[in-house]
Formats: structure tokens, sequence, C-alpha cells
């Protein structure tokens, strides 16, 4: 699992030369009324981190949806991304399905299975990502297939310079010392706790990411809070809070104007109750380099402590047993 991670530069690289060089049918070069991503777990993750990069550089409605239906206003003039490493997860499929039957203009990415069946009888695009790796470990090989698919489209909502100092950045921060002794020390303040991962908002999708990582690789539940949304609720909770003695903090400082600020107000608040709290500064200068270096050390700290907890970061029986049940809920015929 580990070597998934260390190799995040070289899947990236792949998987942006390889759909950079695909082309799109002519009908999807007009732009759409809204991108939406449809994906769950490790796959979907990647339409929330596209919702933040387009943030301030699209001037359309981007949506990231981990459902198995799909809003209303999904037409055939939107731009439908749907996501699954597997290509087998039942909600992705039936909501793409539900947006096949609206034409909207579908993109499939998956490394096999039924979504790519699925391409081959609507006649959509589908995009190859590596296969044998992990899902979650996969997010480059997803991520830079849509970063590319996008730019191809006329949407880029990162730049090619972005691009390449971000996967270059990865190669660095992969091979470094500090890389290994941050994501350590993550893992140590977390043995034996219950996690808080506290970002601002726009960092909202790594918070999660991090959280993902350490549910599915260390087999921990874990709390995610953001800022300013924090507070206006979750901060009361701070003035009795319960079993503060087995929870420990992981503030996200991505650097940005107020939020420093603010994150910092809020490690105060949680320390005064006796809860170690520890800031993790996003290197990187864009927001696709933060996100790519935050997913790393949450990553690598998560296997870390699965080693510390003597568990198998790889194996997720409990997702595979809840596959069963939605596999009986949702047939595909
Ligand atoms: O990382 C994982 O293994 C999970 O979160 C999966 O990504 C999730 O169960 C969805 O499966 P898939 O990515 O194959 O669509």
């Amino acid at each position: 699992m580990m070597e998934y991670y260390l190799t995040w530069h070289n899947q990236a690289k792949k998987a942006y030369e390889q759909a950079i060089s695909i082309s799109m049918p002519e009908t999807y070069l007009t732009k759409p009324n809204g991108i939406v991503f449809i994906g769950m777990g490790g796959s979907g993750i990647v339409g929330d981190f596209v919702v933040a990069l387009a943030f301030d550089r699209l001037n359309i409605p981007v949506s990231s949806i981990k459902d198995y239906r799909i809003p209303s206003w999904i037409n055939e003039d939107t731009l439908v991304i749907s996501i699954s490493y597997s290509g087998n997860t039942r909600e992705t499929i039936l909501a793409t399905l539900e947006a096949l039957k609206k034409k909207s203009k579908v993109i499939m990415i998956s490394s096999g299975g039924i979504l790519k069946s699925l391409s081959e009888k609507y006649k959509v695009p589908h995009i190859n990502v590596e296969k044998g790796l992990v899902p979650r470990a996969a997010l480059p090989s997803m991520l830079f297939t849509v970063l590319a698919s996008l730019e191809k489209l006329g949407m880029p909502v990162v730049s090619r310079d972005e691009i390449t100092s971000s996967i270059e950045n990865l190669k660095l921060w992969c091979s470094s010392d500090e890389t290994l002794k941050e994501s350590t020390d993550i893992a140590e303040l977390f043995r034996n706790s219950i996690p808080i991962i506290i970002s601002c908002s726009r960092f909202t999708p790594l918070a999660y990411r991090l959280k993902n990582e350490f549910n599915e690789n260390s087999k921990i539940p874990v709390k995610v809070e953001v800022v300013p949304e924090w507070g206006h609720n979750d901060i009361v909770g701070w003035e009795k809070p319960v079993a503060t003695s087995s929870m420990k903090c992981l503030i996200l400082d991505c650097n940005e104007n107020m939020c420093c600020e603010i994150l910092s107000f809020a490690g105060k608040i949680i320390s005064e109750t006796g809860v170690e709290c520890k800031t993790l500064k996003l290197k990187g200068k864009s927001i696709l380099d933060k996100l790519m270096y935050g997913s790393l050390i949450g990553g690598l700290a998560s296997v870390h402590l699965a080693k510390l907890r003597d568990v198998n970061p790889i194996e997720t029986k409990s997702i595979s047993e809840y596959k069963k049940l939605i596999v009986k809920l949702i047939s595909i015929s």
C-alpha cells in the first residue's frame, strides 16, 4: 500500500498523458449548462476535488454526487463524468443510467467493469485508468484523467504549468524524509484516539479525503469540521465536551487569507479543553499542489497508523459486506 502512494507522481503523469491524447466527440465541445461528477468513496472524492479546483475558474455550476439518484436539473446539456475505479459500484452505475436516459453528455472513467461495458453499449467515451491498484490509492490516476479531459473539452480547472509542477512536486515529496516524518508524526498523534480533522471550506474535500483514508486504511472513526461553519455550531460543543481524552485534532492549514486566523482560533478553543492539536501546513503554490500534498501525507499517515494498530490497510471487509447489500437492492439488467 505504501508503494502505491510513493509512486503517485508516476500515476499522475501517465494518466494525464494518456487522457490528453484522447479526442472527445464533437458534440461534447459545446459549453454545458453544468458539470456533474458521479462516484462513491475513493472514486467519488475525485469529483469533490474538481469542485474545489473549479471554484474560481469555471463560470458554470460543478457538483459532485454520491448517490444512486441525480438531481432533476440535469439534462441533455449537462456534462456528466462517472467515475468508479472498479467500474462495478452500483450507486454510480444507477445514477449514470439515469443521466444516459436524460441524454446528458456522459464520460465514464474506470479500470474496466460494468461501466466500461455500458460505455460500449451507449457509445459514450470511456477512459481506462491503471489497473491493479486499490481505488483510494488510485487518486492521481483518476484525478489527472479528469483534469486532462476537462482541458480537452475547453474547460481547464488548472493550468498546464500547475499540472506539470504538481507532478514534479509529488515526485519530490514522495522521496523526502520530511514527508516520512510528517506522516509518521500524524500516525503517532492518532494512535489510540479519535481523530478530528479541521479545514477551511475550500479544503473540505481534503478533510474528507483524510477522514476516508483513516476510516478505510486504519479502520477508525473520524470527525470532520470545516471553518467558518464550525464557528456557528461545533464551537458550542466545546463549551462542555465529552470524551476529550480520546480525541486528537489535526488542522489543515492552507496558508490562505483569513483561513489561518480562523483555524488558529479553532485550534485554541479546542486545545483549551485538553485535546492535543497538530497543524499540517499544506505545501505547494496551487490548490492542486495543496490537495495532492495533503492527500499524500494523509494516505501515508493512515497506512503507518494501520501498521501501529496491526490492521491490514488494503482489506475493507465491511465495504464488501455493504456492497453485497447494495447489489441486492440495485439490480442492473
Ligand atoms: O477506496 C475504496 O476502496 C472505496 O472507497 C471505493 O472507492 C468505493 O467503495 C467505490 O468503489 P469504486 O471506486 O470501485 O467505484
